[in-house]
């Protein structure tokens, strides 16, 4: 049963609907790490906690508390992180550290984490990071799922061009062929765009009804209920 409640990258747009989520129930209580403080969500079962990533004691530390699900919404791009290395420390070293200090303390938990579509067929550094995350959680042997989207769709105050050029070009009339020729086609919906909320509940919902020792992957239709996306609705 869960009842603790772990979140990194709560201050994300997947994370923040993540912690949307989770205020609505009380019958669970949650740790936000951050590195600054300033949560996006306020409730009475939520808290967030300081952490310095960088400092693997601290990770683990953080994690030897309680903790029976721990959802991972890391990431930054390539762009914003200014090299590869630096890049590679948010979206693979960072998760793996905290997937390390779970799995140490609490082996009986679950992690639920953001991935991306194609990381089960990596190319280049971006899906060879995520790749080399979903390895580290198998070989972890916590049960867990894994979100694989294609593009997020979200309300961004960070201008990032090809999210807009996603947003305003292709996601419409990806959408629009989905829903009306192609809605039963899961290739089709795997690399569709996908609102954040919708990830954050797929995850959510998921990780929550996880058995014991279970891994599942969501991707294409399990992040698109209906099939057809509900975006622009609360
Ligand atoms: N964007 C897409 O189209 C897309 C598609 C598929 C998959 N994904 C993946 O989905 C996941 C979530 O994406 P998102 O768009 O929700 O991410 P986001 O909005 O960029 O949020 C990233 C989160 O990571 C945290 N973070 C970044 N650098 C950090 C550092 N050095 N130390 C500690 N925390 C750090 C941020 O904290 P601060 O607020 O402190 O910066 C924030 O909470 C990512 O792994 C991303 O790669 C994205």
């Amino acid at each position: 049963m869960v009842r603790d409640v772990v979140v990194a990258g709560g201050t994300g747009e997947v994370g923040r609907r993540l912690l949307a989520r989770l205020a609505a129930r009380p019958d669970l209580q949650v740790r936000a790490l951050v590195r600054r403080p300033g949560l996006p969500v306020s409730a009475p079962n939520l808290r967030e906690e300081i952490l310095d990533f960088e400092d693997e004691g601290a990770c683990a530390r953080a994690l030897a508390g309680p903790c029976d699900l721990l959802l991972i919404a890391l990431g930054t791009t390539r762009a914003r992180a200014g090299s590869d290395e630096a890049f590679l420390q948010v979206d693979r070293d960072l998760p793996l550290r905290l997937i390390r200090g779970l799995a140490a303390a609490h082996p009986e938990a679950r992690v639920g984490l953001v991935s991306s579509v194609g990381a089960d067929r990596p190319r280049g550094l971006y899906l060879t990071a995520k790749a080399e995350v979903e390895a580290g959680l198998a070989a972890s042997g916590l049960a867990h799922v894994i979100a694989r989207p294609s593009f997020l769709v979200s309300d961004r105050a960070e201008f990032r061009l090809g999210e807009v050029l996603v947003l305003r070009l292709l996601a419409p009339p990806w959408l629009a062929l989905g829903r009306g020729l192609f809605a039963r086609r899961a290739g089709w919906w795997r690399w569709a765009p996908v609102h954040v909320r919708e990830v954050a509940d797929a995850l959510l919902t998921a990780a929550l009804a996880l058995a014991p020792g279970q891994h599942r992957i969501l991707e294409g239709p399990d992040l698109h209920p209906g099939p057809v996306a509900t975006w622009g609705k609360p």
